[in-house]
Order: C-alpha cells, then sequence, then structure tokens
C-alpha cells in the first residue's frame, strides 16, 4: 500500500484557511478600527533612529489571526521597531480572552507604543534579544513561551535561551521567509541547532488565500508549528 503523503504546500494552505476562518467574524467587527490602528502607527516613524521596513497590512491580520488561534499567554517578539506586530499579538489574544504578556525587543528604535487595553507590552527599547532574553532570564526562571515572533535577526546565543525558556508546544512565526531574507536565515540556525525537530514548517499564505480573506497585498510569514498541534478532525 502507498502512504497518503501531504505536501507541506497544501498543509500550509490548510493551515492558514483555518486560522483565518477561525477570525473570519472578528475580521469584520474589527476591520475599520484595526487597520486604522496599523496604519496611523506609521506616525511613531518620525521618532525612528533607524527609520526601517515595516509588515503589511496583511501581515498584520496573520498576525492577529495567529495569536487569537492558539491564544498563546507568554509571547516574544525580536524586532518592534513600529509596533504593529506587537499590538495585533494583543489584540489577537484580547480577542481569545487572554491577558497575554508580550515582551518585546529592538536594537536599534526605542519608540514608546500605545498600550494595549489587557495584555501587558513590556518593551525592551535599543536593546538586542541576546540583551532581552538575558534580562528575562535573570528574572524568572520558569518562562513558559508559547508564541516567538521573529521580525530581526536571531544572535548566535539566542536559539539557546529561546529552546530554555519555551513551552514544548511554542509556535513560532518567522516573518521575511523568503530568499535569504532573515526570516530563512532564522529558520535555518533553528533547524541546524535541532530544535524544534516535530514541528512542521508551514509556509507563507498565497495571495489568493488572503483574497479569498478580503486581505489585499502580500504576508511572508511562515509559522512552525508543532505536530502535537495539528488534529485531524471530521469538520
Ligand atoms: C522589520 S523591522 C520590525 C517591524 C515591526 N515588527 C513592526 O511591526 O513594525 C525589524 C527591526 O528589528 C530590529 N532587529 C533586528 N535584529 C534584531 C535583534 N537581534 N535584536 C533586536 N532587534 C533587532 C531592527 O533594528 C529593526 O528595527
Amino acid at each position: 500500500m502507498r502512504t497518503l503523503t501531504l505536501p507541506t504546500r497544501i498543509l500550509s494552505e490548510a493551515v492558514w484557511t483555518r486560522i483565518f476562518e477561525h477570525c473570519e467574524l472578528r475580521f469584520e467587527q474589527r476591520r475599520k478600527s484595526f487597520f486604522t490602528q496599523m496604519a496611523e502607527l506609521d506616525s511613531l516613524r518620525t521618532q525612528a533612529d533607524y527609520d526601517t521596513g515595516s509588515v503589511s497590512a496583511a501581515t498584520c491580520w496573520a498576525i492577529y489571526s495567529v495569536a487569537n488561534y492558539f491564544a498563546p499567554q507568554e509571547i516574544v517578539e525580536v524586532g518592534t521597531f513600529i509596533g504593529r506586530t506587537a499590538l495585533s499579538m494583543a489584540q489577537g489574544t484580547e480577542d481569545a480572552g487572554v491577558i497575554a504578556e508580550i515582551h518585546t525587543c529592538d536594537a536599534s528604535n526605542g519608540m514608546e507604543l500605545p498600550q494595549p487595553l489587557k495584555c501587558s507590552l513590556i518593551q525592551y527599547p535599543r536593546q538586542t534579544s541576546t540583551s532581552m532574553l538575558e534580562k528575562m532570564r535573570s528574572d524568572k526562571h520558569d518562562w513558559q513561551i508559547e508564541l516567538i515572533h521573529l521580525d530581526g535577526r536571531l544572535q548566535d546565543r539566542d536559539v539557546d535561551s529561546l529552546k530554555l525558556m519555551s513551552a514544548l508546544n511554542v509556535v513560532l512565526a518567522l516573518d521575511d521567509f523568503e530568499g535569504i531574507e532573515k526570516g530563512a536565515l532564522n529558520y535555518s540556525s533553528i533547524r541546524a541547532s535541532g530544535w524544534l525537530k516535530s514541528s512542521v514548517l508551514i509556509y507563507p499564505p498565497e495571495r489568493r488565500v488572503l483574497e479569498r480573506f478580503g486581505l489585499q497585498g502580500t504576508c511572508t510569514t511562515a509559522l512552525l508549528v508543532p505536530s502535537s498541534l495539528i488534529a485531524l478532525t471530521n469538520q
């Protein structure tokens, strides 16, 4: 008998479809205020020491949806910049009924972000990922990070720290997962370390998947989802 193989490309479409479907009602309720807030964050650029790229509106909703679907309590982000993704994760978890703690650092910038309504957003301005993770580890020993968003380039010691601080079922989101951009490089560092061996790579959602859910533009966010969090259901 031949095994029924499921290519990652097909699985990726199914995973993003499931995640976006879960948030469809929220999209109707939230779209105006959510995308207005994301656009308004652009004004923080005037305070930037290093004025760089942020993420697309479609990426904001993808990150919102990942946070809303998995409902993590402890979140770490590398690459705060103007805070679109940090605040997307804040809104996504709040809408899931979770009061999350989000730790986010930026090596080159230090803008103060608007505070989310309920969850705690802890910024590490002008600090590298290595110094944020070391500070977190010195403050508390029993971290159970459930969602990691990488929108900066990991440094040498970061994978070891993240491995020690993460829950077994941690979900990882990698921005700029294309070519030899930072998402692909971070993915290689993680794979080379042997960490998250049993997690499945979910490619960024294709444009036609985004369009089906009313999202324009592109999203380059890939996910590493533990296989233990993936289950077949009858519906
Ligand atoms: C693409 S921007 C992040 C965009 C942000 N997520 C948003 O929603 O606006 C990348 C930022 O990550 C920062 N960065 C890159 N590598 C880093 C690292 N290892 N530690 C801390 N910050 C880092 C850069 O300084 C830059 O400001």
